[in-house]
Formats: structure tokens, sequence, C-alpha cells
């Protein structure tokens, strides 16, 4: 990594370099050992330098948007944690209705944007973590829609090479944007609609609610810990399995929502491991479902 970091810092890499870097402070479970390195690259020509630098040196890599779907698990990654900085963020709105938005956009604030100008499109979204790369990496989604179905193009920087990939290109599945290895969306356009804004923040708030009543978003968790089955949902065949309020070390299966693995006080990710190995075990014994994770683990 040391030679890494000498390159970066010679080439006047802008951004922020921190080494060892715990990884618990970016990501909403709060929990998750150190990165060797954290690079968060500022422009477009930052991020080639940078992912050049770590192809150079054979440095593995990964990135993250806002940290909502993701667990450290070993005590240290030893690669590169990358993560889009500010130069990432702009949305530009063209008058046919197509916004340009940058990857590391927080999605809520791209939410609350759509409804102060008076667009419809993105209501499905509503109380959606993390950024617009990550959520269209994961395809990330609600009863009400997934991101597969707003993106026109998506803009992907691989090797040193950007460019904008039609929707007819990307191969998106249930939670999945499949994408070469490599390669980091820096951002998005899509097409929305003009539409009254008390409209559009209505049926933001219609989706916001159910969730505030079906979800636990008071405690640190990632999201639903695992996808769902076929034609069921995996909340359901959790807390059917009588999983709710089962806890291992600081790792809970909340009793709101079963597919929420929430930290209830300094969990360790070896709680967490355990807790989901648990979980899939009781599901499998009850239902013979073998649940699949969403949560991205790395390491452990
Ligand atoms: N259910 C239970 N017990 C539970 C949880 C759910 O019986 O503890 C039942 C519900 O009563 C309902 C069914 O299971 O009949 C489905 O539950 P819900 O409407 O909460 O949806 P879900 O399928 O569990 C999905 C997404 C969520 C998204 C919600 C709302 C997945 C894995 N989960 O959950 O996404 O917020 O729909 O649209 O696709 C995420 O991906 O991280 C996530 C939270």
């Amino acid at each position: 990594m040391r030679a890494v970091l000498d390159q970066l810092r010679s080439s006047r890499f802008e951004g922020l370099l921190a080494e060892k870097e715990p990884m618990s402070r970016h990501c909403s479970l709060k929990v998750g050992g150190a990165a060797a390195l954290l690079a968060v690259p500022e422009d477009m020509d930052g991020l080639l330098m940078l992912l050049g630098t770590l192809r150079d040196n054979d440095v593995p890599w990964l990135i993250i948007g806002g940290g909502t779907n993701v667990m450290f698990a070993g005590d240290e990654y030893g690669g590169c944690v990358v993560r889009l900085g500010e130069g990432f963020s702009s949305t530009v709105v063209r008058k046919n209705g197509e916004w340009e938005i940058g990857a590391a956009c927080v999605t809520a604030k791209v939410l609350a944007a759509a409804v102060r100008k008076g667009f419809s499109g993105l209501q499905f979204a509503a109380g959606i973590p993390g950024t617009v790369g990550g959520a269209v990496r994961m395809n990330a989604g609600t009863h009400e829609g997934d991101f597969s179905g707003i993106c026109s193009e998506v803009q992907i920087a691989e090797k040193d090479q950007v460019q904008w990939v039609g929707r007819e290109n990307l191969e998106f599945s249930y939670r999945k944007l499949k994408l070469p290895s490599g390669s980091v969306i820096t951002g998005i356009r899509v097409v929305l609609t003009p539409e009254d804004p008390r409209l559009v923040a209505n049926e933001m708030e219609r989706v916001q609610e159910k969730r505030n009543k079906t979800q636990p978003l008071g405690v640190p968790s990632a999201g639903c810990w695992f996808l769902n089955p076929e034609g069921d949902s995996a909340g359901r065949l959790i807390d059917a399995a009588g999983m709710k309020g089962e806890r291992i070390g600081g790792a809970e299966v909340s009793d709101i929502h079963a597919n929420f693995l929430v930290n209830r006080s300094e969990a360790k990710p070896e709680d967490f491991l355990a807790l989901a190995a648990c979980v899939k075990n009781a599901v499998y014994e009850r239902f013979g479902v073998d649940l699949e994770e969403e949560v991205q683990v790395v390491g452990g």
C-alpha cells in the first residue's frame, strides 16, 4: 500500500487518503474492521488515476456508496475501499425532464429535489438509504418499483474509460446490476415527468409512512439482510420460523421486521454472521428454503 500512497501523493491526487480506516464509521450497521486504505477521489480524473494506480500495484479494491448494504467482517480488509467524493454529487436537470445525477448523491436529497422542482418518477424510492450509485448497483427498490425501472443510462468508469451505457445494454435483475469487474458507476440519467409538487410529496409520504410502520428505522441496520425468495418474503419466513427477537451478542433479529438484523448495542461482525447463520438454519429447517444474503459481506 505504501507504493500506492507514494504514487498518488506524487501525482497530486486530490481527495482523502486514510490508512487503517475503521469501516464502522462508513457503514450503517456501525460495525466492521478497518480498511488498509480508504480513498475518496473528488473528480473523474482522480478516480481514474486511483483505479490505474491500484491496478498497476495489484492492490485489490472495492467501492462503497453510502455503506448501507455492506459489512466488513474481518479485522482488516487488506485492499483499498473507494468512496466517491463531492465531484460526483451534482444533479443537472434538463428541459426535457432528463435528470443527470452523480453517483455520490444521497438518494433522499435527490427525492427532496424532485418534490421541490415538481417531478414524478422517484416516489417508489422514498426511504431508500444511501447513495444513488449504490442504489443502482444493488437495483434497490420496494414493492412499488426499483432503479431498473427509471434508469435510461448509467455512466460507468472502467480502466481508463468512462462511458454512458443505455438501458438496453444493462443487465438488471432483482437487487442486482451485472457489471464488468473493475467498473464503477459514476452517474445515472433518468427521465422524470413534471407533476404537481404536492402530489409527489403526498405519494412519497405514503411510501415513507408504510416504511416507518413496518421497519426498524431508529436502530443501526443494513436494511433487509436476505433477498426475498421467489414468490415469498424472507421477513415473513423468518418471522414464521419464530426468530424475531433472537439475539447473539449485540446483533438481534428485529421484532418489527424479521428480515432486519439490527445492532442493539456494540455488536461485532461475528455476532451478525452467527445470527444470520442461525436465521438461515431455522428457515431451512422449517420451510426447506435456502435464504441468500442481500447484504454484501466482505472478508470474514
Ligand atoms: N412480514 C411478516 N413478518 C415480518 C416482516 C414481514 O410477516 O417480520 C410479512 C408482511 O406482513 C408482508 C410480507 O411479509 O405480508 C412482505 O413484507 P414487506 O411488505 O415488509 O416487504 P418485504 O418483502 O419484507 C421488501 C424489500 C424491502 C422494501 C419493502 C417495502 C427485499 C428483500 N425487501 O421487503 O427492501 O423496503 O419490500 O417495499 O426485497 C432492502 O432491500 O433492504 C429493503 C428493506
